[in-house]
Formats: C-alpha cells, structure tokens, sequence
C-alpha cells in the first residue's frame, strides 16, 4: 500500500515509516518540520535503504497537501502531525485546537475528495484522563487534565462521526501510552528541543551530563514506591503496531490500546537505565507537577485480538536504545 505518514519526521512517525517501508509499503511523507528536521528522513534511508516520497507541509493547509493527493496515488493515511506538548497546550490552548482539529478536518476533506478509505489516528492514553486502571478501551473517558488531550478526544470524535457517515470509510484510533527508546541503530530517536518534558530524554540528558540532575516530580503517590506508574512502550514496537493496524483495517471505526499492560515507577525506570548502561543517574526529588496522574497503564487484550500484535522489547531494551541514541546524537543549543 502506498500510505501518507502526516509528521512522518518526528519521533514516532519516523520510527513508523521505517517499519512500514520494511514491510514492503511505500511511504509519503507531510511533515512541516515544527518539531522535526530532515535528519530525520535521512536516516529513514540510510536504515532502510528504500526511497520514499517527502512533501514539506503543514497538514492544516488543503490546497498545499492536495499536491500529495493528486501527484501520488494514496491508498491509506496514518495521521501523526499535531502539537503535542501539555504543558505548552496549557498555556497556547487556541494554537492546540485550531492546528490539531483543523489538521484532522483538511485531511479528511482530502480522504473524501480522492476517496481515501484507510485511516490510523495517533491518539494517547492521555484520554482516559485520572481513571480506573488498566485502562481499557471501552471504558468511559475522564475528562482529559489538558488542552493537549482534549483535542485527542476531539479528533477521535470527529473521525468517529466521519466514519458514520462514510460507510465505506476504515478507521482505527490507536491510544498510545508512554513511547519511549529508539531504532537500534542509534540513528534515530526522540530529540526534544530545549528541555525535556518527557522522562526519558531528560534521564539520557542527565547520563551525558547535558543536565546535573534528574527531578522526580512527587514521591508520594499511592504507588509502589511513592513515583509516578507509567506503561513505557518501545517505539519500535509502537511502530510495528500502526503496520498491524493498517493491515487489518475493517469498515467503520475500532480504537485500541497500544502499550505493555506493564506498569514501571520512575525510579525503577531509573535504575533499570542505571543497571543496563552502567551509568549513574543523579536526582532529586521535586514537587509534583501540575496534571500528574499515579498510575497508568494499558489493558493489551485487544491489541492482540484485533491486531494480532503484542509488545515484544522491555524496559533493558527501551533503556538501551535510547542511552544508544543519545551518545551517538550531538545537542545543539540545549
Ligand atoms: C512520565 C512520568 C512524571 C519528567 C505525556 C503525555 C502523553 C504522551 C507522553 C504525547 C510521570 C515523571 C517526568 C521529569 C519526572 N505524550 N517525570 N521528571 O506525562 O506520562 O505522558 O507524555 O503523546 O500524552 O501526557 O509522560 O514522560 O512526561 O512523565 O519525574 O523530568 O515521569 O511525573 O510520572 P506522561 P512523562
């Protein structure tokens, strides 16, 4: 299949096009380089030594994406381009929602004037908002703790309504929980610009010595040691699963989990990156911070009835390959 990657470029949409042009589709590639760079695609072909197609674009903007449509023929679309930093969304609510809704509703104007059926959504776990876990999918959405997550609650609606009224129309929405690593090649990973929201990049930034120091937000959640409990997902596996789901796209609307099913608290995700790269990690402890939630994690049963996909790489692999990434990635302007 020949399938339009929007934010191919950033972290997990490249990591995904990697896995698709491994599993012999071809690729297209909309990314406007806002949290991204051309790296990124090089690396792309240099892993994988197959070419692909890059249109330099914001996904938002019709008449400048439709080139994509009429020159190359699209047979499906995963959907990644969107801002998607909390606490930036926060403080740019209308940024948020006029880019991530209005990115969602120009594509599927497109699908619906080139008659593309084939849709995988990248949404998050982030949906489930401070409920029960683990999360599954049928269970009712809390109110998500950010303008970030509701618009992934938004677009998953809007797609859902679209899908209603375009019988023909396959859809599935794949809730993400925490990814986290890199390609093993070292060549690829995530590279945050200027301070690490994310765990994990700041745990890499601290081992190189870019930071002195790591700050657990909170130690007093009702947890197994007081830190925050998070389902880390490999990147790789996150990205074999948006294959899966292309492949076994149904007419109408799913939504799957995407993760572990294995809960992890920070400071173990500290010491299993301690232990695997034999490396100190210093840090202290922080308040916590606004919006945290204790636990979360994934109920995976679905993935692997639907899909037939389960996560393979743990917690060792996931810390490996981002140490691997990090040491081999030069940080400009930190
Ligand atoms: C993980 C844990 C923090 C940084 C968010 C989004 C989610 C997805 C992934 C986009 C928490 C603790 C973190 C630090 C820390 N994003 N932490 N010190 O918040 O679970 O999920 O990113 O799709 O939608 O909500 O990920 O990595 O920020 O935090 O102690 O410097 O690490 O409190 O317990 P989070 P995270």
């Amino acid at each position: 299949m020949n399938i339009l990657v929007t934010g191919g470029a950033g972290y997990i949409g490249s990591h995904t096009c990697i896995a698709l042009l491994e599993a012999g589709h071809q690729v297209v590639i909309a990314d406007d380089f806002s949290n991204s760079d051309e790296k990124a695609l090089e690396a792309i072909g240099t892993i994988t030594g197959k070419d692909f197609k890059f249109y330099q674009v914001n996904v938002a903007r019709f008449h400048r994406l439709e080139k994509a449509f009429t020159e190359q023929k699209i047979d499906g679309v995963i959907h990644f381009a969107g801002f998607k930093a909390v606490g930036e969304s926060v403080e740019n609510p209308l940024d948020y929602y006029a880019n991530n809704l209005k990115s969602t509703i120009t594509l599927l104007k497109l699908c619906r004037k080139y008659k593309v059926q084939q849709f995988v959504f990248s949404s998050s776990a982030t949906v489930y908002g401070d409920g029960e876990v683990p999360f599954v999918e049928t269970q009712n959405l809390k109110p998500a703790t950010n303008p970030y997550g509701e618009t992934k609650v938004m677009n998953e609606k809007i797609l859902k309504d679209y899908a209603k009224a375009n019988p023909e129309f396959a859809v599935i929405l794949l809730r993400y929980f925490n990814p986290v690593g890199a390609h093993p090649s070292g060549l690829i990973g995530e590279h945050p610009r200027g301070i690490p929201n994310n765990l994990m990049p700041y745990i890499t930034q601290v081992a190189k010595g870019l930071r002195d120091q790591l700050y657990v937000f909170g130690d007093d959640y009702d947890t197994v040691d007081g830190t925050g409990v998070r389902d880390y997902i490999h990147v790789m596996d996150l990205a074999e699963g948006h294959v899966q789901a292309m492949e076994h796209l149904q007419k109408g609307w799913d939504v799957v989990n995407l993760g572990t099913g294995k809960g992890t608290s920070v400071l173990e995700l500290v010491r299993a990156f301690e232990k695997v790269n034999e490396i100190e990690v210093p840090y202290s402890i922080a308040p916590r911070r606004e919006g945290d939630i204790a636990l979360c994690y994934a109920d995976t049963q679905k993935a692997q009835r639907v899909l037939g996909w389960r996560a393979k790489r743990n917690v060792e692999d996931m810390c490996r390959d981002a140490w691997q990434f990090e040491k081999n990635n030069r940080h400009e302007g930190q």
